[in-house]
């Protein structure tokens, strides 16, 4: 009978690193055209619960596709896969990730489970969750930054043999600029070994009606989550951010295939940041990017992952065509 592990929680941010990094992310990210700011100060606490209410949005498609590619393959996945270790980068509550985890414990190969994420909160939460309901796997949840903590990551088994599976689900990838995915892909297979893999999930372009509405949900849910990045600049940066003076813009970029989500300033407006020395001067109907979301061809996936040194072992997706997962391997 196998007992149970506590979860450990290594922290790789800094305790100042919200602050920091954040005062950097601001002040290139303000003097930009358009004006930017990255996705990851989406996911303070708040911003993570009105992400999980987000995937249960009827418009919101991309959470529910990749849970029935989970559904029907985690089985195929994990065989293919020959993986000792789980490592899942950008966890959030690992909700769908169970899927994975129940088809390991059905072959009993796995030894251990490491989520990484910048939210520590929700981490922590759902590290103790999976710690409770898999008692044979070590959960050794990472808090941290996938675009800069890649190497640090847990191998595999207690004596780093074994094989690694890194899943980053969600289509957040899609988050990411090209240059920053190319970026991330080819730090990701210099820190894997051969024979380790990646099972990347991404959305697939698709009518734009039908990705408008998944960011324009008839609740409002998506336009609070943006929103809540100027609270995130009110709280950590002390600046004075009128949530009532901005008006929510999702576009689809046919161009980019991409979903651009901005704040548009709805008057001339000053607003200070001091906590980055900074005096922002917003023109009437400026506007603020806060997130892109790429949407993929499946000849797009595999022409990423090949240039960043991966083989595509396999690629599903769900009967509607809507998202695909990828197992691509290192060499
Ligand atoms: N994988 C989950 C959650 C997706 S939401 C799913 O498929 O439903 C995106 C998650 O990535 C959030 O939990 C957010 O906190 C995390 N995240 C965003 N940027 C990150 C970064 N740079 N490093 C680590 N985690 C990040
Ligand atoms: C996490 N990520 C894949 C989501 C997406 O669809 O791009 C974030 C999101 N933003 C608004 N709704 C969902």
């Amino acid at each position: 009978m196998s007992t149970a592990k506590e979860p450990v929680v290594q922290v790789l941010l800094d305790p100042d690193w919200a602050s920091g990094s954040l005062v950097e992310d601001v002040r290139r990210g303000f003097a930009a055209h358009p004006r930017a700011l990255p996705p990851k100060w989406l996911y303070d606490d708040a911003g993570s619960d009105l992400f999980d209410e987000i995937t249960r949005l009827p418009e919101y498609y991309p959470f529910a596709r990749e849970r029935e590619i989970l559904i029907e393959h985690a089985a195929e996945i994990v065989t293919a896969s020959g993986a000792t270790t789980l490592v899942e980068l950008g966890s959030g509550t690992s909700e769908k990730t169970r899927i994975l985890l129940d088809a390991f414990a059905a072959t009993g190969t796995l030894e251990c489970f490491a989520p990484v994420d910048v939210s520590e909160a929700t981490l922590r939460f759902a590290a103790e969750q999976i710690s409770a309901r898999y008692p044979g796997v070590q959960v050794e949840a990472v808090v941290g930054d996938f675009t800069l903590h890649l190497a640090h990551l847990p191998r595999s088994g207690s004596e780093g043999g074994g094989r690694r599976m890194v899943a980053f689900l969600g289509g957040t990838i899609g988050n990411l600029y090209l240059e920053e995915r190319a970026a991330f892909l080819g730090a990701l297979a210099d820190t894997l070994e051969s024979g380790d893999s990646l099972l990347l999930g991404t959305d697939l372009v698709k009518s734009s009606d039908r990705l408008i509405a998944a960011y324009n949900d008839d609740q409002g849910v998506t336009e609070k989550f943006v929103l809540n990045s100027l609270r995130v600049l009110n709280r950590e940066l002390g600046a004075d951010f009128d949530l009532d003076g901005f008006s929510y813009i999702p576009f689809w970029d046919a161009h980019m295939e991409r979903m651009d989500l901005r704040l548009r300033s709805e008057m001339p407006q000053r607003v200070t940041i001091p906590g980055a020395d900074l005096v922002l001067d917003l023109a009437s109907g400026e506007e603020i990017r806060v997130e892109i979301s790429t949407k993929f061809r499946v000849s797009k996936i595999a022409a990423e992952l090949e240039a960043a040194g991966f083989g595509i072992t396999r690629v599903w997706t769900d009967d509607h065509g809507d998202f695909a997962l990828t197992l691509a391997t290192k060499p």
